[in-house]
């Protein structure tokens, strides 16, 4: 649910929001850092492609909207997936292994109480599909979905209903098998981001969507959030400046990502939007032409005051 998160068109100009809680949802996982705020962008950034892209490649996958989003909507052929997390990792291999249909009716035919989910949580999980059982339950019913160690159960949740606000097993298992459809289209590999970068770094017809932890600067909005946070950004701006096929990146509005942009020679601009909190705040899409998206201001280390002038706040993650 994330009925109160929007996106602006402009900071420009008068806030016009687009309510994201338009767009389908069709990840199974409410992903701290989400990317749904991204769609309309995508879809932009897709459509106004001359040839059609064969592969799409997600480096950072986490819940995957994106990658879902174009093949649900046909803007490329395949996508790839990838992600270091193991337990979020569980979660795709089942479903892309063929146990989607066992994950969907394990989601509907248990039952959803403290008790319950603390005993599942407990089990040391036989297998894979048991550990993306548990892994489910726990972005569910984990404050702010984050699975990382520290996490733990929500408290209240959505109008006081705890552990179950965030529970809808009906949704999950029709998303599961949504998904079930397109398999096809999609591949996943468990592993590392800068791995996958590489090998696929020549290759013309391929776009890549690049969303990694906000931690550049030492930043630390994303050590709380993923097991995995730790990321080279300066390297992981070289690595994507060298690909031949296009790329765009999201990442906060920070002194430290404005400053990289520049030096690897990027265009990047602020999308303002309001997080799950109601804070204003920006985050940067960033990529080598941005023309595609209109009315560019381009970020340089010299505009990057006014640029943050309004929307200077600090704030989490959207969720
Ligand atoms: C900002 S989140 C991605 C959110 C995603 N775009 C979405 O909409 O759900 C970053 C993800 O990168 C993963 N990650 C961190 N380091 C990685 C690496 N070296 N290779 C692959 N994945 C990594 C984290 O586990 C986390 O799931």
């Amino acid at each position: 649910m994330q009925k109160d998160l929007f996106a602006f068109e402009s900071h420009n100009t008068p806030a016009k929001p687009v309510n994201v809680a338009s767009v389908p949802q069709r990840s199974l996982f409410r992903y701290p850092g989400g990317k749904t705020w991204f769609i309309p962008r995508l879809r932009q950034w897709l459509q106004a492609r001359i040839a059609r892209p064969k592969l799409l490649i997600e480096p950072f996958v986490g819940g995957g909207i994106v990658s879902l989003t174009a093949v649900f909507e046909d803007w490329v052929d395949c996508v790839l997936m990838v992600e270091l997390d193991r337990e979020i990792a569980a979660v795709w291999e089942t479903i892309i292994a063929g146990e989607g249909e066992w994950l969907a009716r394990r989601i509907l035919t248990f039952e959803m109480t403290r008790e319950n989910a603390l005993g599942e949580l407990k089990k040391v999980p036989n297998g894979l599909r048991e550990t993306a059982f548990q892994t489910i339950i726990k972005n569910r019913t984990f404050h702010g979905g984050i699975v990382a160690a520290g996490s733990g159960f929500l408290k209240k949740g959505e109008a006081g209903k705890g552990i179950l606000s965030r529970w809808y097993p009906a949704t999950l298992a029709k998303r599961i098998r949504d998904i079930d459809r397109v398999l096809g289209r999609l591949r996943f590999y468990h592993g590392d981001a800068f791995e996958v970068i590489r090998n696929y770094r020549d290759d013309r017809d391929v776009v890549f969507f690049v969303d990694p932890p906000y931690t550049a600067g030492g930043k630390n909005a994303g050590n709380r959030l993923y097991t995995h946070f730790q990321v080279d950004h300066d390297l992981l701006f070289r690595e994507c400046s060298e690909l031949a096929g296009d790329v765009i990146m999201t990442y906060d509005n920070s002194e430290e990502v404005r400053h990289l942009a520049v030096k690897y020679g990027f265009e990047a601009k602020p999308i303002p939007m309001k997080n799950t909190h109601h804070a204003e705040m920006t985050e940067l899409v960033i990529g080598k032409n941005l023309a595609w998206m209109g009315d560019i201001d381009r970020v340089s280390e010299a505009s990057s005051a006014s640029t943050t002038r309004n929307y200077g706040l600090t704030a989490t993650h959207p969720v």
